[in-house]
């Protein structure tokens, strides 16, 4: 008998504690438990830090130097792709918001401004976009994991996909992997289930194909697609001078840098290694290359990278086909321990392994970087309080938006 006619057979008994036994052994069974203990071992060993490689600043284009007949050569050509349907646009909300704490997908929170939710603010301004391009259709993929699908897939329904048209909306699942105690043993965060966590924004590609939104992408025409997260409340999903500096240059892959406010801000930074564009992780970086200045005091690595990104069709596809590095992450999180106790600890306890997008640059011969405005395009929701908190957030939002600089 195999293990879904066993559950089916448990459940019409009567015995639904032993049929969640089951399902746990489902899980279980997909993991593959070779990369799992290697992972552990790489992560216990304390190599975090990036690999070897010729590291070397790399060319950035600075939007406020742009001249003004350049700029509005992009902002065109951005803007008719938009309007002929080739560029789309994708949302990773597949993270577990731990360090926020909110009880339910991160998209939900509610940061307190006129959206009431992380969500909300995006669709909004996604439309406000489409109006501006004579009413385009902007295709807007949604990544989910299998912690928040149905939640946030409810919550779109509950507010009517916040105006925007529900066959332009399209949500895809990320790949899952367990979580790691130190000792090694897989954590389980009740008697019968394995913690299993998002395995990282890198995942997006391998989700993307295997959801089906590459092939929806090209069935549709979209030449460029935007991805970023669902936490920086400043998100320009669908700035057309972006989309036309990637699309007029013909570049494979293009992201958008800010300086650093200091050495040590927690986001990855820009620059060469061994010849091709890469990142260097905040929580991989030498203090060395973190603090590297040049002779007028400016940082030699300052491009910091804010997960805005933006990709040719055939670079998705590549990045789709091979598999990213794993980097670890140390994250606290519930387990039942061997007497069956439910903890919730106080320090951290897992190793969390995500692959990072910033990974497929390196597949790309060349890369554009935008350096941009601080205040008009960063205002991440990581924190419960204090630095990259909603309060932050919400300051930001509402001064950008006094601004006008919200479309
Ligand atoms: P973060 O790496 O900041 O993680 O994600 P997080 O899940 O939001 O928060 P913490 O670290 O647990 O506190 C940056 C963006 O990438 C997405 C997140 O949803 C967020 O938009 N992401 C991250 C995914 O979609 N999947 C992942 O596996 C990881």
């Amino acid at each position: 008998m195999d293990l879904p006619e066993l559950k089916e057979k448990l459940i019409k008994y009567g015995q639904p504690e032993l049929a969640e036994i089951i399902d746990a052994a489902e899980t279980v069974s997909g993991i593959d438990l070779e990369l799992v203990s290697g992972l552990y071992r790489m992560a216990s060993s304390g190599d975090r830090t990036a690999e070897e490689g010729d590291i070397a600043p790399i060319p950035v284009t600075v939007e406020d130097e742009l001249d003004r007949v350049t700029r509005e050569r992009y902002i065109r050509a951005g803007e008719r792709l938009i309007r002929t349907g080739g560029f789309a646009a994708v949302t990773m909300a597949g993270g577990q918001g731990t360090r926020l704490g909110h009880n339910g997908p991160k998209g939900t929170y509610d940061i307190g401004v006129d959206e009431h939710s992380l969500f909300e603010i995006q669709a909004r301004r996604l439309l406000r976009r489409a109006a501006i391009s004579g009413g385009a259709q902007i295709p807007w993929y949604i990544m989910t994991s299998g912690e928040n699908d149905s939640a946030t897939k409810a919550f779109f329904e509950a507010n009517g996909y916040f105006g925007y048209a529900p066959e332009n909306v399209r949500f895809f699942k990320q790949f899952m992997l367990p979580m790691v105690g130190f000792d090694g043993r897989i954590i389980r965060d009740s008697f019968t289930s394995v913690k299993m966590g998002a395995d990282g924004h890198g995942g997006v590609f391998r989700a993307m194909q295997a959801g089906g939104v590459i092939e929806d992408m090209k069935a549709r025409g979209v030449r460029y697609a935007f991805i970023g997260g669902i936490d920086n409340v400043l998100v320009k999903l669908c700035d057309p001078l972006f989309i036309g500096f990637a699309y007029l240059n013909d570049l494979p892959c293009a992201g958008k840098s800010l300086i650093k406010r200091d050495p040590f801000e927690k986001a990855g930074v820009f620059c060469l290694k061994n010849g091709r564009p890469y990142v260097v992780e905040y929580t991989e970086i030498s203090e060395e290359m973190a603090r590297a200045t040049d002779e007028a005091g400016n940082y030699i690595y300052g491009d910091a990278h804010i997960l805005c990104n933006i990709f040719r069709i055939d670079t998705l596809e590549d990045a789709a086909g091979r598999s990213l590095p794993y980097h670890v992450a140390v994250k606290k999180t519930r387990y039942v321990d061997a007497n069956g106790e439910i903890t919730e600890p106080e320090k951290p306890n897992a190793y969390k392994f995500e692959a990072f997008i910033f990974d497929a640059f390196s597949r790309c011969d060349n890369m554009g970087i935008l350096r941009v405005k601080r205040e008009y395009e960063f205002a991440p929701v990581k924190n419960r309080e204090g630095e990259d908190s909603p309060a932050t957030a919400r300051e930001l939002y509402e001064s950008a938006k006094a601004r006008g600089k919200l479309d």
